[in-house]
Formats: C-alpha cells, structure tokens, sequence
C-alpha cells in the first residue's frame, strides 16, 4: 500500500520583495509505502522543506501531484501530522493537554484520549511529566513530546523537518535511536527531512537524495542494514559505511556536476569498497 505519492512535482516562488521568480523544485517524484521511513536529503536550499510543506499542505505547488491515502493533498489535514525543528508546542497546556488537543479536535471521547495521551507519553519515555509545562521540560524532552503529539494522532503520514537539529549531538542520538525503536514497533509512515547523511541511513529504509535547486531526485538508496538498530552495532557494519559513502558521493557528485570527478566512485564495485576510508572517494576537490 502506498500511503504517499508525489508524482512530478514543481515548484516555483515569487519573491516577495523583488517579484522575482525562483524555481525551488524542478520535477520531483518518489513515494512512500505504508510503515516505511523515507528520508529526503540534498544540498541546504534544494527545497526539501519545500516539499514537506506542500505534503503537509501549508504551501501549494506549481505543478505536479500530492496523494496521501488515495486522496489528493488539498491544504492541511489531521492525516498529516508535522513535527518541526523547533518545538511547536502550545506553551500553556501541560504535556498531556499538548498530547491530548489534536484527539479531542478529533472528538475522541475523553476517557480514552487520556489512556492513548499516556499510552504515547511512555512510549517516548514521557511518562511522569504528564502534568508538567513544556518550558519545564529540555530540549531533547520538548522534542520527544512534540513526536509522541502526532504518534497519538495516528496520522496516514507523519512528517518530519530537521526534528533533531538542534539538540545536542549525544541527546540526539538517543532521539534516533528511540524513533527507530518506536518506528520498527509501531511501523508509522514517516517522511523525514535531514542533511544530516549518517542520521538518514540510520533511521531510514530509503534515502530520496535530491540535486542542488532546482532539484530533481538523484537516486533513491536502499537502506538493507537489519533491524532493530542500535548505533552502537548498526554504525559498526560494513554496510553503514558503503550507505553513507554512497550518499555523499551523490551530494558531492553535485557540487561539481557535470565534469565526472564524484561519478565514477560508487557505481561499479562495491563488493570493493567495504575498506574505503571516511571519505576517501570524494576527496580531490578542495575548490
Ligand atoms: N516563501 C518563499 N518565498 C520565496 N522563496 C522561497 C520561499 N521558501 C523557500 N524559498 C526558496 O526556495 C528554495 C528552497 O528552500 P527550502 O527551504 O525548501 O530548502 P531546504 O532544502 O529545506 O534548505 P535547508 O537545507 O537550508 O533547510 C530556496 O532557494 C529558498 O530561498
Ligand atoms: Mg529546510
């Protein structure tokens, strides 16, 4: 089943202050299946934000098609939850009043609002902050309850921009690795933004890598290394490595695209690369 279709989509903005036109996207297409975690990474200004946003309906595209669950995307819908960068959280309600507003918009009867509001609240490793405000709370925790505020939705998507960019590098990896605990049990389809090339073959079953603006998809990579995931192994395997080559060859075939310094490297042989260094491909082009 495929929970979301984006199907040649273009995007071109007027700027606001000089009417000038700017083409963010240029053809666009890839989908993603029910339960599958896909990320989309590509050069800062590629218009990845670009694209969640028109899925999450918040900005309307120039061309092409959105379908989420067989319906053509149409504005913002409770089928899509986003969960931004920096906490959107209604400051004023307790964390269980966050968790808890989308279900009762929803009309969910109260008693079992509170039961699902705590059932997400212990998933994300919230429970015993019920009754505290978000300013209470840290960053990676603010965090974690905005994720726990769309799981308890259940939306047909749940779209992530950048969700731990700005969170310490050690906190962050506790995120990652209780998203991809919670997306190999609970198997929610999510559309992950991120330029942050370990963190998308971490989390993801696929990387969509996009071009420089006005982008196109470069490649869609498979993500094979088994689950469940724990950085301590899983960034140990040989096949994290020739994942994570392979993407940043893509990004930095971009850089200097057209004159074949990056394109060569992963194509062929990869049963050789297994012992390639951090980087050593990408290396000779110090511009
Ligand atoms: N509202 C807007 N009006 C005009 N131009 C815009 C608007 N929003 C984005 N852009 C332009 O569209 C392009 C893509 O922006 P977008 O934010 O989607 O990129 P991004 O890949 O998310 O970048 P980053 O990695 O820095 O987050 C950029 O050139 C940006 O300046
Ligand atoms: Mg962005």
């Amino acid at each position: 089943m495929t929970a979301l279709e984006i199907d040649r989509l273009h995007k071109v903005y007027t700027d606001a202050y000089s009417g000038e036109e700017v083409t963010a996207i240029d053809d666009v297409s890839f989908t993603v299946k029910e339960g599958e975690f896909v990320s989309v990474l590509g050069p800062s200004g590629c218009g990845k934000t670009t694209v969640l946003n028109i899925v999450a309906g918040f900005v309307r595209q120039s061309g092409g098609t959105v379908v989420v669950d067989g319906r053509p995307v149409d504005g913002p819908g409770p089928d899509r939850g986003v969960v931004f960068q920096s906490h959107a959280l209604f400051p004023w309600k307790t964390v269980l009043g966050n968790v808890v507003f989308g279900l009762r918009m929803r009309k969910v009867p109260r008693a079992e609002r509170n039961a699902r509001a705590q059932e997400f609240l212990k998933l994300v490793g919230l429970d015993g902050f019920a009754h505290r405000y978000p300013h209470e709370l840290s960053g990676g925790m603010q965090q974690r309850l905005g994720v726990a505020r769309v799981l308890a939705n259940e939306p047909a998507v749940m779209l992530m921009d950048e969700p731990f960019a700005s969170i310490d590098a050690q906190t962050r990896r506790r995120l990652q690795e209780d998203l991809t605990g919670i997306s190999e049990t609970r198997r929610p389809t999510v559309f992950f933004v991120t330029h942050d090339v370990d963190e998308a073959v971490f989390l993801s079953d696929r990387i969509v890598v996009l071009s420089r603006r006005p982008s196109r998809v470069r490649e869609i990579v498979d993500v094979t290394l088994p689950r469940p995931r724990r950085w301590q192994e899983t960034a140990e395997l040989p096949e994290f490595r020739r994942t994570a080559n392979r993407v940043n060859d893509l990004l930095a075939g971009d850089e200097d695209a057209g004159d074949g310094a990056g394109a060569s490297a992963g194509d062929g042989g990869v049963g050789d690369g297994g012992a390639r260094g951090e980087d050593a491909g990408g290396g000779p082009n110090a511009a």
